[in-house]
């Protein structure tokens, strides 16, 4: 934990108490972040804007910085907070990242929280990647999320049939290893894999995704085992019950892409204003219908 929690640390914290979640909504296009905020504001609900690496090399989001001077223009003092989404040591092309670089800069350039994606690694080096992470960031107050096990589906290439991922457990996070990373690492907030995917980013970015299960026992484990707010990828199209179960068994904070970018996607050429409609939309549906999160800021105050 940084010293001086900063106000994105004491809000995960405050929904992981309380059994709620803060959503975290991706932003691959500039036009998709006032409609989210409007939803964030007209729901009155606490919610993250994300850009991951990804979203600058390739889709358009520009660059951390260009991200973070849109926020700075539309955000909501009292329901929004900025978050630098996967920044990967081995990217989803199999490629080396200069990682610190990325998340130094993101620090830098103001967001309130980072997210290392060392799950390529090997569990000693996802621990020592994260540490670094952390040290860095906790100078300047800023929580770091890791994450352990493989969330897939960001890879080129198909997914494997999503039963049999289901029923191996491949990839899931383990309880041990994750006692032990948090332990090492000094991460604020963990990723985990039970049963949760990836939109895809490549040739199947248009499909429509999987309705993943979880694994909610093995989230039970986890969340005694790591003693963090826990942090659900792929939070687009999870069955619902699974979903909001998952939030009261200590998934404080979830990630949504794939369900506001496909709609958007589909009209921004033909359409560019109800483009931005079907986002605003789209974040609302997932506020009061799939999350069931909407109107959490009552439960998080922005100093608790
Ligand atoms: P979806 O695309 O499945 O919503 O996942 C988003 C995500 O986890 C971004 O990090």
């Amino acid at each position: 934990m940084p010293s001086a929690m900063n106000a994105a640390a004491q809000r995960v914290q405050a929904a992981f108490r309380k059994g709620t979640a803060i959503p975290s909504f991706n932003i691959p296009y500039h036009a998709m972040m006032a409609p989210v905020i409007r939803a964030l504001r007209d729901t009155r609900t606490v919610g993250m804007i994300a850009v991951a690496r990804l979203e600058w090399t390739k889709f358009e989001a520009g660059s951390p910085e260009a991200i973070r001077d849109l926020y700075g223009t539309l955000r909501d003092p009292r329901l929004t907070l900025l978050h630098l989404d996967h920044c990967p040591v081995i990217d989803e092309d199999l490629c080396r990242v200069d990682f610190m670089e990325v998340l130094t800069r993101a620090v830098k350039a103001g967001y309130d929280s980072v997210m290392v994606d060392a799950s390529r690694l090997d569990l000693a080096g996802n621990i020592a990647a994260t540490r670094q992470v952390v040290a860095m960031a906790h100078e300047a107050g800023v929580p770091v999320e890791g994450e352990l096990g493989a969330v897939l589906g960001h890879e080129a290439g198909p997914l494997p049939p999503y039963e049999e991922l289901f029923a191996s457990g491949r990839g899931f996070t383990d309880a041990e290893e994750a006692a032990r990373f948090v332990a090492e690492t000094g991460a604020d907030w963990l990723s985990v894999a039970v049963g949760n995917v990836h939109g895809a980013i490549t040739a199947a970015r248009r499909e429509a995704k999987v309705a993943a299960r979880l694994d909610l026992d093995q989230l039970t484990r986890l969340r005694a085992a790591a003693g963090i707010p826990l942090v659900l990828h792929g939070g687009t199209g999870i069955r619902r019950e699974y979903l909001q179960e998952a939030i009261r068994r200590g998934i404080a904070k979830v990630n949504i892409a794939t369900a506001i970018r496909q709609p958007y996607e589909a009209l921004r050429q033909s359409d560019p204003e109800g483009a931005g409609e079907a986002v605003y939309r789209s974040a609302i549906e997932q506020l009061e219908t799939e999350l069931g999160v909407a109107g959490n800021a009552a439960l998080l105050p922005a100093t608790c």
